[in-house]
């Protein structure tokens, strides 16, 4: 059936079901001390508008900060009392860059994440993400930012149960107003790249928990964003799938210049890293970088040819 905006003859019954399905769920992530709630809505639409890729990656001489956080603080107010949670916050991240995020649980890592993500705002303090304050920004151009700039994975990779693979990296574009064809491809590519070619018809109940986050990543990936936010997205695989999807987070970054920031309590993760920055008590306790690294240099940049 036709609706005036066009939206379900353009795309089909999938995205209908997918409109219905998504504006009905707010999504409570099971990471430990987390009473953040992500709506499924933000999650996608934060990949539902284009990144409009350079024409190359060659384009600039300088390294460009895409995060900047000056003194940024997070409270909640929580049964009648503020519970501060970031205490002031000094971090700049490059282009790039691959970045862990490690520390105790409640130190601030997932707060500060969503922070980095546009779905929770900081209480007081500057922070730039791709250049643009984002503190005295209203919720129309924070969705934008979101859209054009940010991907997600998650712990618990919140796929559409209902969709198969190949819908679930497709939703973005979908949502966005892509066409079928268009995202089919980029999601068909995507997969195969993931390693999951022999996959795309299953549904996630269909996956084991690393092709699920391989589908996760996938459909983080499918606009291209410059920045993907990883919130221990392998907090709950064994050790050797861990290994994959890091190696896939690592060749992601290199052969796209995405900028990766990556919170875990996986010790050999945040070991092979080039730069790991500790937070306790909601501020940045050490900040180490890590020479000789393959992974996540900011890109060196030279003159387009
Ligand atoms: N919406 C909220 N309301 C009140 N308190 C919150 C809220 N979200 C988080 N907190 C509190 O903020 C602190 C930091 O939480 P956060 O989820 O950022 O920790 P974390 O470093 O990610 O921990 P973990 O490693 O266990 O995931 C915790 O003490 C938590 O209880
Ligand atoms: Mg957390």
């Amino acid at each position: 059936m036709e609706q005036k905006d066009g939206k379900t003859g353009r795309f089909g019954e999938c995205s209908a079901r997918a409109s219905r399905f998504i504006a009905s769920r707010t999504i409570y992530p099971t990471f430990p001390s987390s009473r953040l709630p992500v709506n499924i809505s933000d999650v996608l639409g934060a990949v539902t508008l284009p990144f409009v890729r350079k024409s190359s990656y060659q384009v600039h001489t300088l390294a460009t900060a895409i995060v900047s956080a000056s003194d940024v603080k997070k409270s909640f107010i929580h049964m009648g009392r503020t519970l501060e949670v970031l205490r002031g916050i000094d971090l700049e991240i490059v282009e790039g860059e691959i970045l862990g995020v490690v520390g105790q649980s409640g130190a601030g890592k997932s707060t500060f994440l969503h922070c980095l993500g546009t779905l929770d705002v900081p209480t007081s303090g500057s922070l730039k993400i791709a250049g643009e304050e984002i503190t005295t920004m209203n919720g129309a151009r924070l969705a934008e930012l979101r859209n054009r700039s940010i991907g997600f994975v998650f712990q618990f990779h919140h796929l559409l149960p209902e969709f198969n693979a190949l819908e679930n990296v497709m939703m973005p574009g979908l949502i966005q107003g892509k066409t079928r064809g268009q995202m089919e491809r980029s999601a068909h590519a995507l997969l195969e790249e993931v390693g999951l070619k022999d996959r795309v018809m299953h549904r996630p109940g269909e996956l084991s928990g690393g092709e699920q986050q391989r589908v996760a990543l996938a459909r983080a990936l499918v606009l291209d964003p410059k920045l993907i936010l990883a919130d221990e997205p392998t907090g709950n695989l064994d050790s050797a799938t861990s290994d994959q999807i890091h190696e896939l987070f690592f060749g992601i970054n290199k052969q796209r210049g995405t900028t990766l920031v990556i919170v875990t309590h996986n010790t050999g993760l945040a070991a092979s890293m080039p730069r790991v920055v500790t937070l306790k008590d909601g501020r940045v306790e050490k900040d180490v970088r890590r020479e000789g690294s393959n992974y996540g240099s900011p890109r060196e940049k030279s003159e387009n040819s």
